[in-house]
């Protein structure tokens, strides 16, 4: 049966198939004005890099740093400190730190934490969210007890994240980033093991990185896995049964999937002052809806950009962003759905995605042991 068309490109994230909406735009209007969202779209894979490249392109909107809903609050407090909500030059240190210390996790030791809690997973929803909840606050040196928490809790956190956040969602944020504070401060010293003590001890040698912008980035680093993991891990899970298994190399066969059917679909920019995109001229003040899982899908970036074929030469991957917000835990978030693929050998079957404006996560279904 064919499926109706998104009714607007923000809801193509959790469409049935949004790849053929995402192809018209690419060929018709690789970027420009959608009236009905008031939105700019990028959809062209070269449109969506020079978005991404350009400084006038912002993460947030700069009359609004932290959403009002959370200004004053624990959650607006971690928010405004978070690489992922901030531009200029304490976003580039920070990020450098993190960088560093994320590079120094062996990605097999990942794989193997990763197949070990997937092996234990209560459900497909603790496999998807918990198991890499749990793997990267293992990494981070948490003890299970505080991963068990932690994990928890982020769930909670993210609900202040996307621009459709209730006061509902903002309050269950700020509790849940309270009790993230409290948790993760006394953890936070250079005599700590695993990812934090790394990060404290680079930090250090860095005057200017403040411990509160380290914990909320120690935070970050457990939200910033959250959906786009557990989409991540659902996505390969699907193409596994659709595809088979392949007899090696599961690592290219996930990078495939982040390519052909992007858990992170999309991404915003907020133009601070005036600039141009793709010949045209964009207004400060404007927000920009970046379609990723469509440039992964522009045969200029890609040939044959339909068809699933891992182990493609010079795959160009939108998903995990470009330039000076690129994700830093591609590698983590890699090696965790290796794991959990490695131990899961049932076969699940989905029914829809759950609701996101930019997650794409399929609702597993089936016997999972
Ligand atoms: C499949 C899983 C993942 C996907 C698809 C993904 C995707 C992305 C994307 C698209 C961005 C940039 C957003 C933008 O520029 O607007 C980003 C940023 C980020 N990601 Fe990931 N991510 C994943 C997993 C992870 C994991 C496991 C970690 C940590 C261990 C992580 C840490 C971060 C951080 C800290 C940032 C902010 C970087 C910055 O703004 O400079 N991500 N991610």
């Amino acid at each position: 049966m064919t499926q109706p068309l998104p009714a607007t490109p923000g809801a193509a994230a959790t469409h049935p198939d949004p790849y053929p909406y995402y192809a018209n735009l690419v060929a018709h209007r690789p970027f420009g004005y959608d009236t009905g969202s008031g939105l700019w779209v990028a959809a062209g894979a070269s449109a969506v890099s020079e978005v991404l490249a350009d400084p006038a392109c912002q993460v947030r909107p700069s009359t609004e740093p932290v959403p009002g809903g959370i200004l004053g609050t624990p959650a607006g407090d971690v928010f405004g400190e978070l690489v992922r909500m901030t531009d200029g030059a304490p976003q580039v240190r920070r990020k450098r730190v993190l960088r560093m210390a994320l590079d120094t996790v062996a990605e097999e030791q990942v794989a193997a934490l990763a197949a070990e809690q997937a092996g234990r997973a209560a459900d497909w929803t603790d496999l998807q969210f918990g198991v890499p909840g749990r793997v990267v606050a293992a990494l981070l040196g948490l003890d299970e007890g505080i991963s068990a928490e932690a994990a928890r809790l982020i769930g909670d956190f993210v609900r202040c994240v996307p621009a459709s956040a209730t006061a509902e969602d903002q309050a269950a944020a700020a509790a849940a980033a309270a009790r993230l504070l409290d948790l993760l401060a006394p953890q936070l010293c250079a005599r700590s093991g695993g990812l934090i003590g790394e990060l404290v001890r680079l930090a250090a040698r860095d005057d200017r990185t403040r411990t509160a912008a380290l914990l909320a980035n120690v935070i970050g680093l457990l939200s910033q896995t959250y959906e786009a993991t557990a989409g991540l891990v659902g996505n390969t899970l699907l193409a596994l049964a659709r595809h088979g298994r392949p007899p090696e190399d599961l690592p290219a066969f996930v990078s495939e999937v982040a390519r052909h059917d992007a858990p992170i679909q999309n991404t915003r920019r907020f133009v601070a002052t005036a600039t141009t995109i793709a010949g045209q001229e964009v207004p400060a003040g404007a927000a920009i809806l970046l379609l990723l899982a469509a440039a992964n899908r522009d045969p200029l970036a890609n040939p044959d950009p339909h068809v699933f074929r891992p182990g493609r030469t010079d795959p160009q991957v939108f998903t995990f962003g470009r330039g000076a917000h690129t994700c830093p835990g591609r590698a983590v978030a890699t090696a965790i759905t290796v794991g959990v693929a490695t131990a899961v050998t049932a076969v699940p079957s989905h029914e829809g995605y759950r609701p996101s404006p930019n997650a794409r996560i399929p609702v597993l279904k089936g016997q999972l042991v």
